[in-house]
């Protein structure tokens, strides 16, 4: 099997890129920002504001998301200082962001879009967040938004025809026993990665923000939102091959390197880590629910973020006819969307041991 290609989001400021597609991921930071200031106010220690205070984003993207979440943490550092102090932390205190993802992804765009006026330094870290990109004690606070969800492959056996775990509907309805367990080891794996680079990372008492999406316990991706989107994804590859446009070899081989996983499962993988003590699991109402379900607006966001993955597979020329596809069924598919069960939006914060 290939190389899992590296996921990164549509670059540039165009209709179709990340950049202008991405409000529902930007949603759950503002709907998670007061339990994130209690967080930070609470569980962070006064003494590790001082001189230099380093904020790291892993997975940031294309901006514009990524400079809310680390101004939201800014503000909410500052706030704490100048209370329990009384003084400015202008005067004190100077801040410097790192901003992480992979080599491939379009740092230019992020990088041209820097907000006017703000008070911190940047620097970009490229690589995978499954290994070390920083040097040990590096940052005081790191923020995951919407990107705890990857596996840094596609599991063994998920795309041959001739294993127990082959995944032939892409992700969820066919998502038997088999499929799950090869998912859920892969997850599990690469999180305890993440975790442990992490641990290395922080400066002792530091903390980690994880905002994004997981399952309820004993709620199937499928009975979902995000699981009938997925699904609807796969079911337009089908068609798209049963019309000859493309191999069905490459719609059977195709498969994701996703995992949504229960909270429990979280909770079970963070605690077997040990490097870390969760200091708070919210379950956050976000403002724009489970997912949009605007067919349109459904396929454009689908595309932002699913477009370049799906390129490297089945070549670029047949993503629009993909997409039109995904928007057509995606307005066939409305009654299910207004059954499925609820998936969850979580605010986690973690504590270095
Ligand atoms: C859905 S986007 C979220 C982006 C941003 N955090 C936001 O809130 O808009 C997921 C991001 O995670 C990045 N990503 C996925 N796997 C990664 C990895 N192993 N290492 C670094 N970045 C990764 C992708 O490139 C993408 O930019």
């Amino acid at each position: 099997m290939s190389a899992t290609p590296e996921w990164v989001m549509v670059g540039g400021e165009g209709p179709e890129s990340y950049n202008q597609n991405s409000y529902y991921q930007r949603a759950l930071l503002e709907a998670a920002k007061e339990k994130m200031n209690e967080a930070i106010s609470s569980k962070l220690s006064l003494d590790m504001i001082s001189d230099r205070f380093s904020v790291a984003d892993f997975g940031c993207a294309t901006g514009p998301n990524t400079f809310v979440a680390v101004q939201n943490i800014i503000d909410a550092v500052e706030d704490k200082y100048r209370k329990e102090t009384g003084q400015n932390p202008a005067d004190n205190i100077e801040f410097q962001v790192l901003f992480n993802d992979f080599t491939t992804n379009d740092f230019n765009t992020l990088f041209q879009s820097l907000p006017q006026g703000r008070r911190y330094y940047s620097a970009g870290v490229p690589g995978s967040f499954f290994e070390r990109v920083l040097p040990k004690q590096s940052f005081h606070i790191g923020v995951i938004n919407y990107a705890f969800h990857f596996t840094s492959k596609i599991p063994k056996g998920i795309t041959d025809r001739d294993s127990p775990s082959w995944n032939r509907d892409m992700h969820c309805t066919g998502f038997n026993e088999a499929v799950k367990k090869a998912y859920l080891d892969q997850y599990s794996a690469d999180t305890k990665n993440l975790l442990d680079a992490r641990a290395e990372e922080l400066v002792p008492g530091g903390l980690m923000l994880l905002f994004g999406s997981c399952l309820r316990d004993g709620v199937k991706m499928s009975e979902t939102a995000k699981g009938i989107v997925l699904d609807i994804v796969g079911d337009s590859l089908n068609d798209l091959a049963q019309q000859g446009v493309i191999e069905q070899d490459k719609v059977d081989s195709f498969s994701t390197p996703l995992y949504f996983a229960e909270e429990g499962e979280i909770r079970q993988i963070i605690k077997e880590n040990g490097k870390f003590t969760i200091e708070a699991f919210e379950d956050i109402v976000h403002s724009k629910g489970e997912f949009t379900i605007d067919p349109k607006i459904l396929a454009v966001s689908c595309r932002a973020s699913f477009g370049s993955f799906l390129s490297a597979h089945f070549g670029g020329e047949v993503i629009t006819k993909a997409f039109e596809l995904i928007e057509a069924k995606a307005r066939q598919e409305l009654p299910r969307f207004h059954n499925a069960k609820p998936g969850m939006q979580y605010l986690i914060v973690l504590r270095k041991n």
